[in-house]
């Protein structure tokens, strides 16, 4: 198999080894602090009994998926703790394409790069939906593209890379198409701490049993190597995802899964508040300053990202590669989400952003 290996790294390596200051906005991890009571739950962590070293429960800790059912209103049994929403996403493609409904995984354009890399790996044949510009889903072309060879459709928000939240009309727009088709509806809200227009709406709102929720940790609480994320699966489809994150995993590391219990125990709204304030606010001056350089770009109503095209300076990694070495600013190159080509999107996820927008409104595009 033709493994496509994302271009992130090559990017992240090549602003590493410039020969100059580069101000990374490549991938997004965040740089802000996790959860006090996540850093006190590993310290902690440290001193425990050595059967607290050994394997947790193959899908994941009781508690924490208790914790987690409970907030989702969810029966804990359709929930199984991942290794962050990266295997929730292969877990819920994987069972689409046991289900022989179908070889087509729907995405939209622009897309987040690991979907179709995963969609492929399993054998799915990948069709791309485009957008509208505001970075909406165009529910339309979604409803057109779906049909009898829909084994899902993998949605995403807030999405990376556009920063649209797509609201409950939408959502259930969507709940409605994969069940016409026979598809699952494949809803990764890994971001959905992040939403600022206040209009986000989960899939599991919808009382609809094709449709498989992904979710993680790793952006709300700033812990993306921790891997701890988790799926809510359909009742009828938990057990061979539960079989298969088994047989692939063993299981997921319990000293992250009690570390993130303990926080989302004792960590109150106010942290949640304060990194959305956070990133709200470099949003904010993110865009004025690409206003300054004359880009055009999708105003993000959620999640850390922007994504964005210059006049005249398509988004290839030659040159992405050109900002680096002449601005200082490392970005990812548009084609690595789907047909775009001309865009660039840029990680919000250090402190020095607002800096980086200077460079950019200070180079000659
Ligand atoms: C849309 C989306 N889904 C999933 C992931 C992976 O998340 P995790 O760290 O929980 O595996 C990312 C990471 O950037 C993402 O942007």
């Amino acid at each position: 198999m033709d493994y496509e290996t994302p271009l992130f790294f090559h990017v992240m390596q090549y602003a590493a080894d410039a020969d100059r200051d580069v101000i990374d906005l490549v991938s997004g991890g965040p740089d802000w602090e996790p959860p006090t009571a996540l850093r006190d739950g590993l310290r902690e962590y440290a001193d425990s009994d050595p059967d607290a070293f050994q394997y947790p429960p193959s899908d994941g800790l009781r508690e924490l998926r208790e914790e987690i059912a409970a907030r989702r209103g969810v029966d804990v049994n359709r929930v199984v703790i991942t290794n962050g929403a990266g295997e929730a996403n292969y877990l819920g493609m994987a069972a689409a394409m046991e289900r022989d409904a179908g070889e087509e995984i729907l995405l939209t354009d622009p897309v987040y790069p690991y979907y179709p890399g995963k969609a492929k790996m399993l054998g799915a044949d990948v069709r791309l939906v485009p957008v509208g510009d505001d970075g909406h889903l165009d529910v339309d072309a979604m409803a057109d593209a779906a049909s009898d060879d829909t084994a899902a459709i993998l949605i995403n928000s807030p999405n990376n890379p556009t920063g649209a939240v797509y609201d409950a009309e939408t959502m259930e727009a969507m709940v409605d198409i994969a069940a016409d088709n026979d598809a699952l509806l494949l809803s990764d809200e890994v971001y959905d701490h992040y939403d600022y227009s206040g209009r986000f709406e989960s899939a599991l709102a919808f009382d609809a049993d094709h449709v498989v929720v992904t979710n993680s940790f790793s952006k709300s609480m700033a812990v993306t190597g921790l891997r701890v994320g988790y799926a809510v699966f359909p009742s009828w489809l938990v057990d061979d995802a539960r079989t298969r994150h088994m047989l692939v995993n063993v299981t997921s590391a319990r000293p992250s899964q009690v570390a993130v219990l303990r926080a989302l125990r004792e960590t109150d709204a106010a942290y949640y508040e304060a990194s959305r304030d956070l990133l709200r606010e470099r949003i904010d001056a993110f865009t004025d300053a690409l206003d300054a350089a004359g880009a055009e770009y999708i105003v993000p109503e959620g999640a850390f990202y922007v994504f964005a095209r210059f006049e005249g300076f398509p988004g290839t990694l030659e040159n992405v590669e050109r900002l680096v070495d002449e601005a200082g600013v490392a970005c990812m190159p548009g084609d690595t989400f789907g047909t775009h080509d001309e865009w660039v999107r840029f990680a919000l996820v250090t402190p020095r952003a607002e800096e980086a927008a200077e460079r950019l409104a200070d180079y000659d595009f």
